[in-house]
């Protein structure tokens, strides 16, 4: 039976999950958290399903021998391959995914257009035609995979002209288009804002979906009595690449700096 005061896991292939780990820490600042960049395997969005599933059971492992009560796949590439899998593996066990948001994007659209940038996995999965399925029959949604996006990221390069050159490749043609609603369906995406603010128009609407995710942990530990009553601990930090790449960007990508352990895998 795990206890309150136990921390919650957050991953993701590598900085992305930082977004959603932000956005936890503000809705929950008493949580302690442990956060696992799969840096050694990133990008997850060109990687089969099946390579992705097994470093999931690898990192769900962790940090169940860590004690952790509950654990949130702040990756939304990983969620389509992965956390079917895992909620096999640990039914009892709380478990977040998350997935871009078409519903509150399809509701918004006033043009009817709705653009999805997101990595290859994630755009041809079951999972997020299922998706389109459910709630974007009355929308037309374009999709576009970002294949570079996140190695820049990763590095800690967030605004270089290369960069911008690629983004702007991949966001004028969702414009041209007539869409008015930008969904960012990969959890690197939103330290890319203040870039794609510069490129599109101040009435389109560019939607993530990490507040979302630290509401559903809320209610998935409220409903189990699991929330932690105060005081906050550390955040700690793991790596399965070297560990100093990680620590290197944490102050651009987090607001702080922080000690990062290496990941065995
Ligand atoms: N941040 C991840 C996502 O939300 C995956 C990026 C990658 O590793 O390709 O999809």
């Amino acid at each position: 039976m795990a206890e309150r005061s136990a921390p919650v896991g957050v991953m993701d292939s590598g900085v992305g999950g930082l977004s959603v780990l932000a956005e936890i820490q503000r809705l929950l600042p008493n949580e302690s958290l442990l956060y696992v960049a799969d840096s050694g395997h990133v990008p997850y969005g060109e990687k089969s399903p099946d390579y992705i599933r097994q470093r999931l059971r690898h990192i769900a492992g962790f940090f169940h021998a860590q004690g952790a009560k509950a654990m949130v796949l702040a990756c939304n590439t990983a969620t389509v391959a992965a956390v079917a899998d895992l909620r096999e593996c640990y039914p009892d066990w709380p478990l977040v995914g998350m997935e871009p948001a078409v519903k509150p994007a399809a509701a918004a659209t006033r043009s009817g257009v709705v653009g999805v940038l997101a990595t290859t996995g994630t755009l041809q999965s079951a999972k997020f035609a299922a998706l389109l399925d459910r709630f974007a029959n009355d929308v037309k949604v374009i999709t576009q995979p970002c294949p570079g996006l996140v190695e820049c990221i990763e590095a800690g390069d967030l605004a270089s002209p290369a960069l911008r050159q690629l983004l702007a490749s991949y966001v004028q043609p969702l414009l041209e288009a007539g869409c008015d609603t930008l969904i960012l369906g990969c959890t690197h995406y939103p330290f890319l804002r203040p870039l794609l603010a510069q490129m599109v128009p101040a009435e389109v609407a560019i939607i993530d979906t990490g507040a979302a995710v630290a509401r559903q942990l809320q209610r998935l530990l409220e409903a189990r009595g699991l929330l932690a009553e105060g005081p906050a601990r550390e955040t700690t930090f793991w790596s399965s690449a070297e560990p100093d790449t990680l620590s290197g960007v944490l102050p651009l990508l987090w607001g702080r700096s922080g000690q990062v352990q290496r990941l065995l895998s």
